[in-house]
């Protein structure tokens, strides 16, 4: 199991406790238990029969069982009162779509810092050279973003930029549209132009397992209209995007996301990461961010 260097601090913060997490690709547990970390808790997870079992760890065995939910091909649990179900994301039960689980990414940086960093087009052509942009199509155009009281997500909209290869399935260059959502604290949705249907929308969504306050796992899930692509090439596309994105993340400083407006100086790339943060403030969040003074 990898090794944790970070001073563990018991998660108090409710909010975050009364969420689902998810953990792992149900595609990769089986009968042995695996042990992984959620808030600074190590966990064991395992099947039993056809049930998924999440339990604390105690020792090298299992404790009392934790609430468990399996949808989008991961599996959630929940350490304290799940206070609702999990985010709808309906476009996963569609019968045409592929849904593949990309990839499980460790990184050193906080669950906010990663959702934070999904949700900016600004860093595509400088990060992402050649595949999600290329200079000089470097302008980030205006869109919208609100923050959806009734669903209690931050939504972004008409977000449009020049990809030279917008999936693993795409043939050149193309004007994508974008739009993201932000159902929960740690996951982000994003929806963009499909190569094969241009009437529909491939999906990306990142699930932020919060390992402790300043280590993640990232794990993608990908849902495309493709019917030409193997599943190994769908993975392979969006583990090399994960693969230029971890540097960037660890790099930054602080690790933990400041909720203070006049923390880092927003520009418009940075409108969704407004919105996005003043929802965490508002929200109450304290872990894995450096709550705005009062
Ligand atoms: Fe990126």
């Amino acid at each position: 199991m990898t090794q944790y260097s970070t001073a563990q601090n018991p998660c108090s913060d409710n909010v975050i406790l009364n969420q689902w997490h998810a953990i792992a690709a149900l595609e990769d547990t089986g009968r042995n238990p695996h042990r992984t970390r959620l808030l600074g808790e190590d966990l064991i997870y395992y099947l039993d029969g056809d049930d998924v079992v999440v339990s604390r760890a105690s020792g090298e065995r299992a404790g009392p069982g934790l609430p468990v939910h399996c949808d989008y091909g991961y599996i959630w649990t929940c350490l304290g009162q799940p206070e609702k179900p999990l985010f709808d994301m309906p476009e996963y039960h569609e019968a045409d779509r592929r849904n593949v689980c990309a990839a499980s990414v460790g990184v050193r940086v906080s669950a906010p810092r990663a959702v934070e960093n999904f949700l900016d087009m600004g860093h595509f052509p400088y990060v992402h050279t050649g595949i999600l942009g290329e200079v000089p199509h470097t302008e980030v155009r205006e869109y919208d973003v609100e923050l959806d009281l009734e669903k209690d997500e931050v939504l972004a909209t008409r977000c449009r930029f020049y990809q030279p290869q917008a999936a693993a399935g795409a043939t050149g260059g193309m004007l994508t549209e974008y739009i993201y959502r932000v159902p929960h604290p740690y996951c982000s949705i994003l929806y963009k132009s499909c190569p094969d249907d241009e009437s529909r929308f491939d999906v990306i969504a990142l699930f932020v397992q919060p390992v402790d306050e300043e280590n993640i796992r990232a794990h993608a899930l990908v849902s495309v209209i493709d019917a030409h692509s193997a599943s190994i090439d769908i993975r392979m596309f969006q583990q090399t995007i994960f693969g230029q994105d971890k540097p960037i993340l660890e790099n930054q400083v602080p690790k933990k996301l400041p909720l203070d407006p006049r923390a880092e100086t927003p520009i418009r790339a940075d409108k969704s990461a407004v919105f996005y943060r003043r929802w965490l403030s508002q929200k109450g969040i304290t872990y894995g961010v450096i709550p705005a003074a009062a």
